[in-house]
C-alpha cells in the first residue's frame, strides 16, 4: 500500500494576502521573529520594507545574503544567527533557496538536528517556520526538502525530514510581480516540471494527481501569458497558484528523471535549476507517455496539458518552452557532446530516477540527451 498523503503546512493563498502575515497562527504568541531574505531583490523591491510594515509590534532580527546557490556554510551561518537571538519564529522572504536555508536552519535548532557535520545548536524552545515565496516555481514553500551545493566537491546535498514542513506558506501572486521575464520562464518551468514529475511518479495517488493537473492546466495556460506581461495579474495568479499546487504534488511524491538528470548540469555547468529540469520534459515525457496506461488517467494528463493525445505532449512542451525563451538543446546551455557521459552517469545516482515509471539506465539516458545537443 502506498503511504497515505500528508500536508501539515497551512497554507494562505491570494493577491493581498502578505498583509495577513502577522495574523498568522504561527505569530500568534510570538515577540520576536527572525526574517532571511536574499542577496538583494527583495529590498530593491520594496518586499522587505512592506512585511516589515506588516509585522508592526514584532522584534525583528533581519538577516540578508542568502545566494542563489546554498551551500552547508550558508546553512551554518543562518542556523548559528538563529540560535543566537531568542525569537519564536522564523519567516523566509525570497526564491526557494532562502525558504530552504531557512527550513534548514530551523530544522538545526529545534531539536538540535546536525545535518552536514553542523554542530548541535537546540534553540531551547519551539521555533515556527514561515515561508513566504517570492518566485513562482519551486514550491519550497510546503515541501520537507532543502537542497544544497558544495560547488567545491561538485556534490548536491539534501535535507529530508518530515519536521521541515514549514508551519505556514504565504503565497502571494502580487510579490512575483517584479520579477523579469527569464527568471519568471526558469521558475515557471521548475513548477512544470515538477508537476508532470508528480504525476508520472511512481508514488503518485488521487490526492497528488488532483494537484498536479491543477499544477499542469494553471502553468501550461499561464505561464507564456506571464512571461510576456508581468503585470498581467491574472497570469501571475494562475502561476503563482500553479506553482504552489505543483508543490503540494511533489511533496509527497518527490521528482523523476528530469531532476535527477538537472543536478550535474548545474553543478558541472552553472545551469540555473528550473532551465535544467525543463530541458529533458518534453523528451522525458516521451518515454513515460508508453508506461501511463491509456484510459481516464493519461486523458486527463493531455487535458490539462492542452492536447489531443499524449504523443502530441512533447511538441506542446517544446512549443511552450520555446514561447517562454527557456532553451531546448543542451548546446544552447553551453553543453556540447562531451558533457552527455557526465550527465548521464552522476544523472543515473540520484534516488529521484526510481521515482520514474520508464527504467532508465545508461544507455537510455545518453540517448536522451544526444537527441537534444
Ligand atoms: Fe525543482
Amino acid at each position: 500500500m502506498k503511504p497515505a498523503y500528508r500536508m501539515p503546512t497551512r497554507v494562505l493563498f491570494g493577491e493581498g494576502s502578505f498583509r495577513s502575515l502577522r495574523a498568522l497562527p504561527a505569530l500568534a504568541h510570538a515577540r520576536s521573529v527572525a526574517l532571511l531574505t536574499g542577496r538583494r531583490s527583495a529590498e530593491e523591491c520594496g518586499t522587505t520594507e512592506r512585511l516589515r510594515a506588516s509585522l508592526g509590534g514584532l522584534e525583528i532580527h533581519h538577516f540578508s545574503g542568502v545566494p542563489s546557490h546554498p551551500t552547508p556554510d550558508d546553512l551554518r551561518t543562518f542556523a548559528a544567527h538563529l540560535r543566537g537571538v531568542a525569537c519564536e519564529a522564523v519567516i523566509a522572504v525570497g526564491g526557494g533557496s532562502v525558504i530552504d536555508v531557512a527550513k534548514g536552519a530551523a530544522y538545526c535548532c529545534r531539536h538540535g538536528h546536525r545535518p552536514f557535520g553542523i554542530p548541535a545548536m537546540s534553540s531551547g524552545g519551539p521555533l515556527s517556520m514561515i515561508a513566504v515565496p517570492t518566485t513562482a516555481g519551486t514550491g519550497a514553500e510546503v515541501t520537507p526538502f532543502a537542497t544544497f551545493w558544495d560547488l567545491s566537491s561538485k556534490q548536491k546535498l539534501s535535507l529530508d525530514h518530515p519536521s521541515m514542513f514549514p508551519e505556514d506558506a504565504l503565497v502571494d501572486p502580487e510579490l512575483t510581480a517584479s520579477m523579469p521575464p527569464e527568471l519568471t520562464a526558469a521558475t515557471g518551468m521548475d513548477a512544470l516540471t515538477q508537476a508532470c514529475e508528480a504525476y508520472w511518479n511512481v508514488n503518485a495517488g488521487p490526492t497528488s494527481d488532483g494537484h498536479a493537473l491543477r499544477a499542469v492546466k494553471l502553468l501550461a495556460d499561464g505561464l507564456v501569458r506571464a512571461v510576456r506581461d508581468g503585470q498581467d495579474r491574472s497570469a501571475r495568479s494562475d502561476v503563482a497558484l500553479g506553482s504552489l499546487s505543483a508543490g503540494l504534488a511533489f511533496s509527497n511524491t518527490r521528482t523523476t528523471a528530469c531532476h535527477s538528470l538537472s543536478y550535474p548540469m548545474t553543478i558541472h555547468w552553472g545551469v540555473p535549476h528550473g532551465r535544467a529540469v525543463g530541458i529533458t520534459l518534453p523528451e522525458v515525457l516521451a518515454l513515460n507517455a508508453a508506461a501511463m496506461d491509456p484510459g481516464p488517467r493519461r486523458e486527463a494528463f493531455c487535458e490539462a496539458l492542452g492536447v489531443a493525445s499524449i504523443d502530441d505532449g512533447p511538441r506542446r512542451l517544446r512549443g511552450l518552452m520555446t514561447e517562454c525563451g527557456v532553451a531546448t538543446r543542451l548546446s544552447k546551455l553551453g553543453i556540447d557532446s562531451s558533457g552527455i557521459e557526465v550527465i548521464a552517469r552522476e544523472g543515473l545516482r540520484y534516488d529521484r530516477m526510481g521515482n520514474n515509471p520508464h527504467a532508465f539506465t545508461l544507455d537510455a539516458a545518453r540517448e536522451l540527451l544526444r537527441s537534444i545537443l
